[in-house]
Formats: structure tokens, sequence, C-alpha cells
């Protein structure tokens, strides 16, 4: 199998795989990391196969959409040789995957390759910005938060572990998690765009505050 077959097989995987996935993790979010990080890619020197996969690859194996983390990757690496993609090549893909999901405010997960910089950058635009916005809600309505509760506090997260059993309201996930992405960001392209998806958030939770006050 030649990589556009591989890359077109892949796509079919995920996008049954997530068909009934309604909690901001959904097909459209995987293929929206793809396309924003082969844009980023046009101004990066890498590997353009290995940061497609991963893209594509990269949610499948999440902590957030498995009830334990018993089996770290496994779905990747089965899928990866199933469809022969070399041990080389593959051991990259695993790696930028691991790379790529956010750990707590206080974790730093810094990308070790430029494909695994591109992929965490496309994923953490899609946490915020009008999407991410909607996405957050979708999510903390699928864990039972409540959206609002002026009574609990905002955390910052140490640790993977407490960042992982949070249970506060949604509106806190800005404070804890969306607004520091924009400082985060690995590449230039990605910088920009944070810019004007971090200004949106900022207006976005103005007038939300505005309105719970009057
Ligand atoms: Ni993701």
């Amino acid at each position: 199998m030649n990589h556009q077959e591989i890359l077109t097989k892949t796509e079919q995987y995920i996008s049954e795989k997530f068909k009934n996935e309604f909690s901001g993790h959904d097909w459209q979010h995987v293929n929206r990391v793809r396309k924003m990080a082969l844009h980023i890619a046009k101004n990066e020197n890498c590997n353009l196969f290995v940061t497609e996969m991963a893209a594509l690859l990269h949610d499948l194996d999440d902590w957030k959409l498995k009830a334990d983390d018993s089996e770290i990757n496994s779905l990747s690496k089965d899928w990866l040789s199933k469809m022969n993609v070399d041990k080389q090549t593959a051991s990259q893909i695993l790696s930028v995957i691991d790379t790529v999901s956010f750990k707590g405010a206080g974790v730093e997960t810094k990308p070790k390759t430029i494909e695994a910089a591109i992929v965490q950058d496309a994923d953490r635009l899609d946490a915020i910005g009008a999407i991410g916005i909607a996405r957050t809600f979708a999510y903390g309505g699928s864990k039972n938060r409540a959206i609002y509760d002026p009574e609990i506090k905002y955390e910052m997260h140490k640790d993977f572990d407490s960042y992982k059993k949070g249970t506060g309201p949604t509106i806190n996930h800005f404070f804890e998690k969306l607004l520091l992405l924009k400082d985060r960001m690995n590449t230039q392209t990605a910088v920009i765009i944070a810019e004007k998806r971090h200004i949106f958030m900022e207006n976005f939770l103005e007038q939300f505050f505005k309105e719970c006050e009057t």
C-alpha cells in the first residue's frame, strides 16, 4: 500500500470509529486537526505522512474517551501494523500521538519533533475560539458537569491525575486550560491563529459573566 492508500483507509477507519462520538472528540474534530496540521506544515520542514497519520490517529487511544488507561496506544499500534507501516515510521507516529494530549495546567508536554509540535498545535487550536467554546460545553455536558456555578472556583491542576478527576463546572475549564493554550503554541503559524481565537474567548467570557450578573 502506498501512503495515499494508507491515509484513505485510515480516514475511513477513524470516521467510522468516531461516528457516534458526541463529547467534542468526533470525526469533525479529527478532520479539522488533520487539515490544520497540514496547513501549519506548509511553513515547516517535516514529514507530511507522519504528521497527517498522527493527526488522524491522535484521539483514537485518548484517555478522555476510555474508562481506564490500561491499553496505552494499543489501537493505533495495531492499526499501523495492519497497514504495514514500517517500524521506524510507526514509532515516529506513536511518539507524536503521545505528545498530543493535554495533561493538566502544570504538566508540560514539550514536543520532541517538529511533527509532534505541529499536531499538538493543531489539536490545541481546535480547543480554543468558537469551535473550542462549543466543544468545551459539549464535553462538559457529556460528563454531567454544570455550565456555571459561582460557588465553585477554578483550580490549576498540578498533575495529570487531578486534572483527569476534575469535576468543576465547564466555565472553569476556560481558566484551567483554554486561556493558557495561546502561550503554549509551538509554531509561528499557530501563534498567530491562537491570538485571534484567544481574544474571541475573552470576549465570550466577558459577555457571559455580564449576563450572569444582570
Ligand atoms: Ni483531539
